[in-house]
């Protein structure tokens, strides 16, 4: 028996992803990005998404097919992304597949995006160890996930109260006039800063939040990017009033470290509290070099393994939906069938 080939499809935010596996084998990762349509909106307008992915999917279908010299007849299973994410974007996904589906007579499957980000990883090394703890940060979302078995045991271990960390990489460059996506360019110029110029405040550390190991607070394991933002942008004012050059790339580099200072500390304590030994980075934001390095370092110091896959496969895409999918099916998970919705709610 040789592994299931799958179709796995992604529009739960700018990204028109159609990937094709055969078991955790990545035959294709088609993607196209709506990114470019939304820069002068400074972040992605919903509206926007949607109607690009109307625009790319049959193309990137297309060409998906044709790049993995495949045929819609040869596929064994459809897998798509239902949620999280923008609703409007989901709903073109999931109405493509649904009638791919229904044409075909294919098996569907509706998969969970921040799953399918962990999933990613069987394609890069093979089958994932036991009890992986996940570090997802996007411009979407920001969590921890505790995953026991990728088909029917994940846990939120933790998750951002308000802003997901690229979100904050992106507000803030738009404050500091450094256009978007602002994750790239501030990682740039942070090179050229002094992270430890400006103290800004690292969100939900306090002990009221924190708790402790033993009596954890109710945020033990949460983030907060919103007072941060905040902060950057009243020191930005507090410059300006004084008539002063405002020192971006001081303010870049100290900005950066209160992010990635705060996401790598509170990662790492979550998998030594829940004897998690293997963590996987994925999102957009794994693309930053600050926080590959802090991570890498504290996680080889607490002894817990780092799993980067390659960057297309962190960002959005349909390879991470097919991957999860074809798990799925190996695992022999009864296909989800065409009665479902759109959902933004967490694994
Ligand atoms: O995963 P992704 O492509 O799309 C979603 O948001 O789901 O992530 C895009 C986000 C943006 O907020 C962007 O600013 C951020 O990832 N990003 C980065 C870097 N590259 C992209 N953030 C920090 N440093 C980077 N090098
Ligand atoms: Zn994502």
């Amino acid at each position: 028996l040789s592994a299931p080939l799958v179709l796995g499809i992604e529009s739960s935010c700018d990204e028109t992803g159609v990937g094709i596996v055969r078991g955790t084998d990545l035959l294709v990762n088609a993607v196209a990005s709506s990114m470019e349509e939304h820069v002068r909106f400074g972040g992605v307008i919903p509206e926007i998404a949607s109607r690009a992915h109307l625009d790319a999917f049959v193309p990137t279908l297309e060409a998906a097919l044709e790049e993995a010299g495949v045929k819609l007849a040869d596929i064994d299973a459809i897998a798509v992304t239902s949620g999280p994410g923008l609703s409007g974007a989901l709903m073109v996904g999931v109405a493509a597949a649904k009638s791919l589906a229904l044409a075909t007579g294919k098996p569907l499957y509706a998969i969970n995006h921040l799953v399918a980000h962990v999933g990613v990883g069987v394609l890069d090394g093979g089958q994932l160890p036991e009890k992986l703890g996940a570090l997802l940060v996007s411009g979407g979302h920001t969590e921890i996930l505790q995953v026991n078995s990728l088909t029917d045991d994940v846990r939120l271990l933790g998750a951002t109260i308000d802003d997901a960390a690229g979100e904050a990489y992106d507000k803030v460059a738009r404050l500091l006039g450094l256009g978007y996506p602002g994750g790239p360019v501030i990682d740039a110029l942070a090179k050229e800063g002094d992270p430890k110029a400006i103290r800004f405040p690292r969100g939900l550390t306090l002990p009221k939040f924190v708790g402790s190991a033993e009596e954890p607070g109710k945020h033990r394991h949460d983030f907060s990017f919103s007072g941060l933002k905040t902060a950057v942008a009243r020191c930005v004012e507090q410059y300006q009033k004084r008539g002063e050059e405002v020192p971006v790339a001081d303010i870049a580099a100290s900005f950066q470290e209160a992010v990635v200072d705060v996401i790598t500390s509170k990662a790492v304590r979550a998998c030594k509290e829940h004897g998690i030994e293997n963590l996987l980075l994925g999102g957009g934001v794994a693309a930053n070099s600050r926080l590959r390095a802090l991570l890498a370092a504290r996680c080889a110091s607490a002894g817990i393994t780092l799993r980067v896959p390659p960057r297309e496969l962190c960002t959005d895409n349909g390879a991470m939906v097919a991957a999860l999918g074809a798990q799925l099916v190996a695992a022999g998970i009864t296909p989800t069938g065409l009665g479902f919705s759109t959902d933004s709610g967490q694994p």
